[in-house]
């Protein structure tokens, strides 16, 4: 009957952390890295990941039903394989491993998110700091393998977005750029390897900079992209003719929001572009369900931190004094939302 109604999306929906946490440890135990190029069978699999039988076959196949697998076979002899997608993206030694996220929503947002409910009744982080009260960023960076593992999920996020930005908009009447919050120093890297007459700044706090200097390093670009230790709140924001600003301003309240913007505006020239990376919720809150739910993981771990839409930010940036606003869609719910002062 077309017009029946049945509960299907429901639990789909409501049991979708066991699909979630079954690929999830399937990153962390290396699994995808243990099949690269070699087809296994089940035991063989199972023996080099240490795993007990009793759950290999069932964790293998239902990877296979998720279409995260290709097994060759049925019973003992059967073989498993990498997917073409697990292969390239999920195998460790590949530079296009993007498994830092899912390592990272492993050993700290599954756990976190399983408060949800308190931060829903009380507004406040649920992650490290809820205990400490101390800034999300200090309770991250106290250890040097939070960061380590935090650098390495931005990156993985950002990758596509950095590249697409990188490649479509344009960058020919610029001539520096400065990233604030710029992490690992990968937007810089993607800019300036695409554009030779462009000079670029990372800018983050100082426990960052010698991972952004060495990312740089290895791209042999240190030319003409600089790592720079600074706290954008209480130092003056380098001047450039282009401030980007990649999944920062979810991480503060209006206030600070704001705070940012004036600083981003106060340090372009007439004609700068502010280029701001986020997932930008549509503004009618209806469609961008991965936006939505970022603005939730900012409850849980910054609690007054928030996602917003494109008319949000345009409010805020004419506010401010900048000209006009653009969106440039970026990969899957990803955006860039542009302010020309
Ligand atoms: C969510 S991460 C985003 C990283 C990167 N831009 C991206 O798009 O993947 C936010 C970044 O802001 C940096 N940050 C936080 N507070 C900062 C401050 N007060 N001054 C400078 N950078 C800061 C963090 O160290 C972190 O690298």
């Amino acid at each position: 009957m077309p017009n029946q109604i049945n509960p299907s999306q429901i639990m789909q929906i409501g049991m979708g952390f066991w699909a979630s946490k079954t690929l999830l440890s399937a990153v962390k135990l290396g699994l995808f890295t243990h099949l690269n190029g070699t087809p296994l069978t089940a035991q063989e699999l199972g023996d080099r990941m240490g795993l007990h039988k009793r759950g290999t076959v069932d964790f293998f196949d239902t990877l296979v039903s998720l279409g995260l697998l290709q097994r060759e076979g049925n019973g003992e002899n059967a073989r498993y394989t990498n997917t073409p997608e697990t292969a390239l993206f999920l195998d460790k030694d590949r530079p296009e491993y993007i498994g830092g996220v899912l390592e990272m929503a492993n050993d700290r947002l599954y756990p976190f998110w399983g408060n949800l409910e308190e931060g829903l009744k009380t507004g406040q982080p649920q992650n490290e700091i809820k205990q400490r009260g101390e800034n999300f960023f200090e309770g991250l960076y106290s250890d040097p393998e939070r960061l380590r593992q935090f650098m390495e999920a931005m990156s993985a996020v950002q990758m596509g977005n950095f590249i697409t930005l990188a490649e479509k908009f344009d960058f020919s009447p610029y001539h520096t750029l400065c990233d604030l919050g710029g992490a690992a120093g990968l937007l810089s890297i993607q800019v300036a390897s695409r554009h030779p007459h462009m000079q670029c700044l990372s800018f983050d706090l100082p426990p960052v900079e010698p991972i952004a200097r060495e990312n740089i390093a290895k791209s042999g670009l240190a030319a003409r992209v600089t790592a720079v230790a600074g706290n954008f709140f209480e130092d003056p924001i380098p001047r450039a003719d282009v401030i980007t600003m990649g999944n920062v301003l979810h991480d503060w309240n209006l206030e600070n929001k704001k705070l940012l913007i004036q600083k981003a505006y106060n340090a372009l020239p007439e004609g700068g572009a502010l280029i701001v990376i986020e997932n930008i919720i549509d503004d009618e809150r209806r469609e961008n369900t991965f936006g939505l739910l970022m603005s939730l993981n900012m409850l849980i771990e910054v609690g007054d931190g928030f996602d917003f839409t494109k008319a949000d930010f345009d409010s805020w940036a004419k506010e401010i004094g900048f000209q006009k606003t653009k969106v440039m869609p970026l990969t899957g719910p990803a955006s860039a939302v542009i302010a020309y002062k």
